[in-house]
């Protein structure tokens, strides 16, 4: 097996790519397909990180003439551009994870919801589909089996929140883009108020990658509590940023920085947000943890959307913080309460503080005070991780300097 689980068949055209990965989960019961995602280990490589072969296995247990598939596509956490690296060049291995999910699911109908800016790859993955059909690789019977399965690809309209799965499925549905209340999940109330899979990208491109065997290689690597391979944008004051592989646990979070990514760009690094910006940041003394989901865990952060983003001791941290902290207040949906006046009031403080040049342990305080109410009462994911890095570097590297 290549070492580089997903890039082995970079470049490749659909001539050359043959949907192995389809064709051995077609000749299974869709149960033994979703064993086989369970044996793996394969976590949802969105952010959240649950295990894709149980929330296959939900859906599937549902008795309903019509479900659906949701690959969410749209990418956008800032810092992260994994799934953009998918779309653009192995789109077919994006769309065969669908096709399998569909097929151990028993959905006939799957929708491809990308990323509005991603011009490029909602080309890309336009034609593909249009060559899926030609091939009999999608529609009726496919690949003379007695399943069939359409697809049809969605463009968002360039809101943050719909990368979270209930806002997507309004959107889908033609609603306006905000979250709806969980529960019930999509796995038993989704799309159209029917049983619904939505999964990342990576995620569905690793699955079609873990049916290529007839062993199941993907369990082999990594740690126990995080099998296979991440893929990881790193961005920021880095010398080579881009999209890496990498082996859970093989690699710590300094060596990903220095060995893939080239080094910092700089003096010395100053901090790394290690899974986009909703995530806690680690500092240079943190670094040396190997990259899994627990250990991150364990340093009080998470892989994210494995959106890295390196930063320069030389940089002004309070314009990165005034950034998020702008980002998020024009982000939210505004549909609950605590998530819209909550991230409209940080930004408020945030511009005080960086317009001072320090926080003082009352700001420190009062974000910590609303980030509590925020990330409790808010309905989904959005206000869950909105203040995570803001309150994490102000911890980390404000403490000391405040008045009292
Ligand atoms: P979540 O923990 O609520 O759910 C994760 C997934 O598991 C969802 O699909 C959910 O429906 C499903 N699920 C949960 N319990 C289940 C059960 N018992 N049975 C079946 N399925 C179940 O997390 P959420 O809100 O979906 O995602 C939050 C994450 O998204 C954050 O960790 C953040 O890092 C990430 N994120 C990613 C972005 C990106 O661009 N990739 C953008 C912003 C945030």
């Amino acid at each position: 097996m290549e070492k580089i689980f997903l890039k082995k068949d970079l470049g490749k055209s659909l001539e050359e790519y043959d949907f192995p990965g389809l064709k051995n989960a077609l000749k299974m019961e869709p149960q033994k397909v979703i064993n086989k995602m369970k044996e793996s280990g394969l976590r949802g490589r969105g952010g959240a990180g649950f295990p894709t072969g149980i929330k296959w296995e939900t859906v599937l247990s549902i008795k309903d003439d019509t479900k659906f598939i949701i690959c969410n596509a749209d990418e956008g956490e800032p810092g992260t551009f994994k799934d953009r690296f998918l779309l653009e060049n192995l789109p077919f291995k994006v769309l065969e994870g669908i096709i399998i999910s569909g097929y151990a699911t028993g959905s006939k109908y799957g929708y491809i919801y990308i990323r509005g800016e991603y011009v490029e790859a909602i080309k890309i993955v336009k034609k593909a589909i249009e060559k899926l059909y030609e091939k009999n690789i999608l529609g009726e019977n496919i690949l003379n089996s007695d399943f069939s399965f359409d697809l049809k690809l969605v463009r968002g309209a360039g809101a943050y929140v719909c990368g979270d799965e209930t806002s997507l499925i309004n959107s889908i549905e033609g609603d306006r883009g905000k979250s709806r209340i969980k529960p019930p999940l999509p796995v038993f109330e989704g799309l159209y108020g029917k049983p619904t899979v939505v999964n990342n990208v990576e995620t569905l491109a690793a699955a079609a990658e873990i049916m290529n065997y007839d062993n199941n290689p993907y369990s082999e690597m990594g740690t126990e509590k995080s099998r296979g391979t991440k893929l990881v944008s790193i961005s920021g004051d880095v010398n080579k940023p881009g999209v890496y592989e990498v082996e859970f646990g093989k690699l710590t979070v300094r060596d990903i920085v220095q060995e893939l990514a080239g080094g910092v760009k700089g003096e010395k690094i100053g901090f790394v947000i290690p899974g986009g910006i909703s995530t806690e940041v680690l500092t240079e003394e943190e670094l040396d943890v190997p990259y899994t989901y627990e250990n991150l865990q364990k340093m009080g952060s998470n892989i994210g959307s494995g959106g890295m983003i390196v930063v320069s001791s030389q940089r002004n941290y309070l314009e990165i913080v005034k950034n998020v902290s702008d980002f998020f207040r024009d982000e939210t949906c505004g549909t609950c309460f605590p998530c819209r006046e909550g991230n409209k009031n940080i930004s408020k403080i945030v511009s005080d503080i960086y317009k001072r040049g320090y926080p003082t342990s009352k700001d420190i305080e009062i974000i910590s005070d609303i980030q509590y109410a925020v990330s409790s009462a808010a309905r989904c994911g959005f206000g869950e991780s909105s203040l995570n890095l803001i309150l994490s570097l102000f911890e980390k590297f404000y403490t000391k300097k405040v008045e009292v």
